[in-house]
């Protein structure tokens, strides 16, 4: 019998940030980050003056409809998805 590694929904470990955004953020932020569902955290958006810190506190405890991560990521791939962000941001 052959058994297929399906992608259960769970984060790939080895996935780079840019990856995890895709799966996970991209249906609400925008493939572009410009926004969707929720509000955009690109380039020109209010995000840029924000502090890591505060990025990883959304991803990791959710806000208003924005659902918490906290089970789905690891610290490490929330990091990862913060640096694609601020690299997306041209910083
Ligand atoms: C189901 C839709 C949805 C998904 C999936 C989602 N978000 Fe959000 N996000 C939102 C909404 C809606 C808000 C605005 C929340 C509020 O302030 O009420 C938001 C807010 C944010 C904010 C704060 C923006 C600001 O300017 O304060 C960040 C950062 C963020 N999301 C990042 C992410 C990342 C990274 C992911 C993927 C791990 C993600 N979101 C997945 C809907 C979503």
């Amino acid at each position: 019998m052959l058994l297929l590694a399906a992608c259960t929904g769970s984060a790939d470990q080895g996935a780079t940030g840019a990856e995890l955004y895709s799966q996970f953020c991209a249906r609400c932020h925008g493939a572009d980050l410009n926004g969707a569902i929720g509000s955009g955290l690109g380039v020109g958006s209010d995000l840029v003056d924000r502090p890591d810190g505060y990025i990883t506190d959304v991803i990791v405890n959710g806000r208003g409809s924005m659902p918490a991560f906290r089970r789905t990521l690891t610290d490490e791939q929330v990091g990862r998805i913060v640096d694609f962000i601020r690299s997306e941001q041209g910083s």
